[in-house]
């Protein structure tokens, strides 16, 4: 199927949401963003990100081209100047006198603490860069970062791109399969990686995956990695390959702390984020240094207010994603803001562990995901009510729509009634917050992303790319280039032309269905192709079926995302099991068993985020004539709905026959 197929959005359930909720004049009057800033970016908009790259943005060679869309779609920003990134957000404040502020509370999930200021990074990024360096890498290779949420995380992604080494950082919770795919698709020639981390309050091993990850396997050679660095966190035993593996520890103690940053050009590949789409093959996104740091920095400021004198900033993301990217690493440190790091879960070990480091750090500003805040509203709101949390003043939400019930829960019990909440909708392809309400500027809607940020284009357009009236629905695209915009798809220019902008004619197309109101606000409503939303973290059906199928005892599998009141979406896949093994899913103990199996198979192929909920044993799956799945029947049966309109299935009886077989399934284990 190709990867820019769609299907129409569904525009049944329109929200009929009226609250707003104007900033208070005291905010407004002490805010970052005014309401010039919608003008300025009106009146120029290449003068107006000129603007914001030379006051945000430190350059060792000024840039005197904004934009050159000449190769469009692949855009150059800010092309003849030259920067670095690490210069940027930590020399250059240390520079400035600010060398004792803390630049990190890191809080460790058994409770040990560590304060990093803006000196401590400098001389540990140099060391860590002086490191790399010693270990081979040079400009432009490619260093895979595979680590728990630790200060060494920040640190090596920030030596990297100190020495012009494109990073691209795996999330822990990957498995080994995939670490290895995305390893061998940047030809990565290092790795950092740590013998473990804490999570729910045991330590659990990272080092093994990497092992296993770059070992020849299958006829497949050893991947490209000549070194893999490790953090010691856990101090757990780990096998060790001698010439190979370094500890990080001993690597940084032998290394100068001098380090002179290398300017780069402003394209120069700051990193690459595997993300999933639509096909099996998870695409390595793109993004360069110039443009990506100006936007990064440019919307950390407005969109939160930050004042890096007097706020205490924590985005809850992992830096396997690339809200910590944007706003943990290179948004937040160009602008010189201390953060709390947090490496564990938000219930160990309790409920209320985020609201305690809340009060503890006196954080102001909190940007979180909408499945957490679902998950605090079914814990009950005693607990965050335990907690002093009148130092927040504004809340961002980020990965997925925000039901208006849990937009109110959040601005009533953590935000006080006053905190104002930015609902930010991005992607790892936009590399930063494209719409979103600005504090102390916009009257918020519960649910609502609502308006394009000073500078950035949006629309909702028809099928026909024609922009919708207010009041109605379509897709949403970006209608010109943005600075933090990816620059490809790694090693695969035409995937990137095929996926987002072959959809529609010079529009960018972000796979999202959304609607304008009545006022031109616009509500995202979702993806609109085969990318699924649990947790805010983006999973891929194809991906999921092709690791499904990659087990024995599979013929044929389809996954749906079925809605979920806490994650967004929960997997649900529907398998074929082979003629030999068809026996297996007719009894319950059977198919349990079944779905135990391919869960865990799942979990080795991609990770134990992409383990499906519900697996169900069927004998037919239901198909268009010309062979197409048709999720949507497949969605209506895993939400326990009455199944819709099968009258263009091949064989109509095949959704009596699932239904028939369903009554005795039962979900899989929570994890
Ligand atoms: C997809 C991008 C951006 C960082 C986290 C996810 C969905 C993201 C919102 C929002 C509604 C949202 C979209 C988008 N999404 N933010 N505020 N409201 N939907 O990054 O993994 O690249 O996923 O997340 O569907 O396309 P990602």
């Amino acid at each position: 199927m190709p990867e820019n197929e769609t299907t129409a959005p569904s525009l049944e359930n329109l929200l009929h949401e009226t609250r707003a909720f104007p900033p208070s004049p005291a905010f407004a009057a002490q805010a970052n963003a005014q309401p010039e800033l919608y003008e300025a970016a009106e009146a120029d908009r290449l003068e107006f990100w000129a603007q914001q790259a030379r006051e945000l943005v430190t350059w060792s060679t000024p840039f005197t081209q904004t934009l050159d869309w000449s190769g469009a779609p692949v855009a150059k920003w800010f092309a003849d100047g030259k920067l670095n990134a690490a210069y940027n957000a930590v020399d250059r404040h240390v520079e400035a006198g600010l060398g004792d502020r803390v630049a990190l509370h890191f809080e460790g999930e058994p409770g040990d603490t560590r304060t990093v200021t803006y000196a401590d990074l400098q001389q540990e990024v140099s060391r860590a860069a002086n490191a790399l360096t010693s270990l081979g890498v040079e400009k432009g290779d490619r260093v895979v970062i595979y680590l728990p949420m630790l200060v060494e995380s920040v640190v090596a992604m920030l030596a990297c791109a100190r020495i012009g080494a494109p990073h691209s950082v795996v999330f822990g919770g990957f498995s080994a399969d995939a670490l290895r795919s995305r390893i061998a698709d940047a030809e990565a020639k290092l790795v950092v990686t740590a013998d473990g981390g804490y999570r729910r309050g045991a330590p659990s091993a990272l080092k093994p995956a990497v092992d296993e990850a770059i070992a020849p396997k299958d006829g497949e050679p050893a991947t490209t990695v000549e070194h893999v660095l490790v953090v010691r966190r856990t101090g757990q035993d780990v096998a060790w390959t001698e010439g190979r593996d370094v500890w990080w520890h001993e690597a940084l103690e032998a290394a100068d702390t001098f380090h002179e940053p290398v300017a780069v050009d402003a394209e120069h590949p700051l990193f690459i984020l595997y993300t999933s789409g639509t096909t099996g093959k998870p695409k390595g996104i793109l993004h360069t240094t110039g443009g990506y740091l100006t936007q990064a920095a440019y919307t950390h400021k407005n969109v939160f207010d930050l004042k890096a004198e007097t706020d205490v900033y924590w985005c809850t993301a992992d830096i396997g994603w690339v809200t910590g990217h944007t706003y943990v690493v290179y948004g937040p440190l160009t602008n010189g803001a201390t953060q709390v790091l947090y490496e564990g879960t938000p219930d160990t070990p309790h409920r209320g562990r985020w609201w305690e480091l809340v009060e503890k750090y006196k954080v102001s500003i909190l940007y979180t995901a909408p499945t957490a805040i679902r998950t605090c509203m079914k814990w009950g709101e005693d607990i965050p009510a335990g907690f002093d949390l009148s130092s927040l003043r504004v809340l961002g939400s980020v990965g997925e729509p925000i039901n208006p019930e849990a937009w109110m829960w959040y601005r009533r019990v953590i935000g006080g009634d006053t905190a104002p909440i930015v609902d930010t909708w991005w992607q790892t392809e936009t590399g930063a917050i494209m719409i979103s309400p600005l504090p102390g500027v916009t009257a918020t809607k519960p649910g609502s992303a609502q308006v394009a940020l000073p500078g950035i284009v949006a629309d909702v357009v028809d099928d026909e790319a024609h922009s919708v009236p207010d009041g109605g629905g379509g897709y949403l695209v970006l209608s010109e280039p943005w600075p933090a915009m990816l620059r490809g798809i790694w090693g695969d220019l035409q995937r990137f032309k095929d996926t987002y902008w072959s959809r529609f004619e010079g529009l960018y197309f972000a796979g999202d269905g959304a609607k304008k109101d009545e006022d031109g606000d616009i509500w995202l409503l979702g993806r609109v192709d085969d990318v699924m939303n649990v947790s805010g973290h983006r999973l891929s059906t194809t991906e999921i079926e092709s690791a499904l199928v990659s087990h024995d005892i599979v013929a044929e599998a389809a996954v749906v995302g079925a809605n979920d009141e806490t994650t967004g979406q929960a997997v649900v896949a529907f398998v074929i099991l082979r003629g030999e093994h068809a026996d297996r899913g007719a009894t319950p103990e059977g198919a349990a068993q079944v779905q135990e199996e391919l869960r865990a198979h799942v979990a080795k192929e991609i990770g134990p985020i992409a383990k499906p909920r519900r697996i169900l044993v069927v004998a037919e799956l239901p198909k268009t004539r010309s062979g197409k799945i048709m999720r949507r029947l497949l969605r209506d049966v895993a939400e326990n709905r009455t199944v819709g309109d099968a009258t263009t299935l091949a064989d109509s009886s095949v959704m009596d026959l699932i239904a028939a077989g369903l009554s005795s399934a039962k979900p899989g284990s929570e994890d």
